[in-house]
């Protein structure tokens, strides 16, 4: 529930938490001033599959609670970007998040960074084997160890590669800068194409790209278009080299405070809002590669098989190399899931 914040806050917080004036502020049912106002805070545009789940989210909780539950969205890191979301919530200066799974590793939950083994997953079905399945939820059953409660995931989709020069084999990364999330796992995935990672937060990475403090960059193709990273990007590999999604989390204390039918009430909107998101992920990835065609600001890549296979050899190692970090059962576990 919105209270005020019992910690710093960066400047662009608070002058956002100040002007309040996001569309996705608003209640939908007009006047009526709700009992809970649940705010959700995320880093990424309105249009993508986390941006609309939310909006989902919002307008599901608001008409079935008649508007006594009231959800303010607060997209592009208007509150919180990557550095201080989770903080945040732990906290209660705000009430959900939705990061991406390659985040958890460096609150203490490495065992989320599974979902950043290179070519792990052949589709979005088998994703779904795992966070829809008995292992999604042991995971999330991790999350009360940093006071949080796991709500469900959802997908984005699989991350593609940029750089201002084709990356066509593992060779072609000799030297780059990569910006990366802030993963073990994904920085190992770097290293062994030969390239540096550097983790950097979501919403400095456009800039980063625009002055070159990095050369290149993964992520699904959605979030590539709306942070407008193809203006500063000659050249896009669709790789599809590795899986991007989100766990949606609140604050233990919140939660716990809720009645229990308000409870059943978000828990319900949220599996639908998931499965929303779920529905429209792949489309809002190919709505955005469509537009980036048009745009024609970048070459767009297809690799051919035996591309395909030398850079899955390339990061082959990685999965070893990270094991300990993550725990051998984990691992054993997610295969005996896929397989
Ligand atoms: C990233 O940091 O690249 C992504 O996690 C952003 C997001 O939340 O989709």
């Amino acid at each position: 529930m919105a209270r005020q914040p019992r910690f710093s806050l960066s400047r662009r917080a608070w002058l956002a938490t100040l002007a309040g004036a996001t569309a996705l502020t608003k209640p939908v049912f007009g006047a009526i001033k709700p009992d809970i106002t649940l705010r959700f805070s995320h880093v990424v545009a309105e249009e993508t599959p986390k941006g609309l789940a939310a909006r989902r989210f919002k307008e599901l909780v608001e008409q079935r609670s008649g508007g006594r539950i009231g959800v303010q969205v607060f997209p592009n890191a208007q509150l919180y970007g990557d550095q201080d979301e989770i903080q945040a919530l732990q906290l209660g200066a705000v009430d959900l998040v939705a990061p991406s799974l390659s985040k958890f590793g460096r609150i203490g939950l490495p065992e989320f960074e599974l979902f950043d083994l290179p070519f792990l997953f052949d589709d979005l079905s088998a994703v779904r084997r795992i966070t829809l399945g008995p292992l999604g939820l042991r995971l999330l059953s991790g999350l009360p160890r940093q006071g949080l409660v796991g709500l469900g995931f959802f997908d984005n989709g699989f991350k593609q590669m940029s750089a201002n020069r084709p990356l066509l084999e593992p060779k072609d990364f000799a030297g780059l800068r990569m910006r990366v999330q802030a993963s073990r796992v994904i920085a190992a995935q770097m290293r062994a194409l030969g390239a540096r990672p550097i983790t950097l937060a979501f919403s400095d990475t456009r800039r980063a790209l625009e002055t070159g403090v990095v050369d290149g960059t993964e992520n699904p193709i959605s979030n590539f278009w709306t942070q407008a990273m193809h203006e500063v990007q000659s050249d896009l590999s669709l790789t599809d080299h590795g899986y991007l999604g989100y766990a949606v989390v609140t604050n233990q204390r919140l939660w716990q405070h809720l009645k229990a039918g308000d409870r059943e009430l978000i828990q319900q909107a949220l599996q639908q809002a998931l499965t929303f998101a779920n529905q429209i992920a792949d489309t809002q990835n190919n709505q955005a590669l469509q537009a980036l065609r048009q745009a024609g600001t970048t070459r767009i890549h297809i690799l051919n098989t035996g591309q395909r296979t030398r850079l899955r050899e390339a990061v082959k190692p990685v999965q070893q190399q990270l094991a300990s970090r993550i725990g051998a059962s984990w691992i054993n576990a997610l295969q005996q899931a896929l397989h």
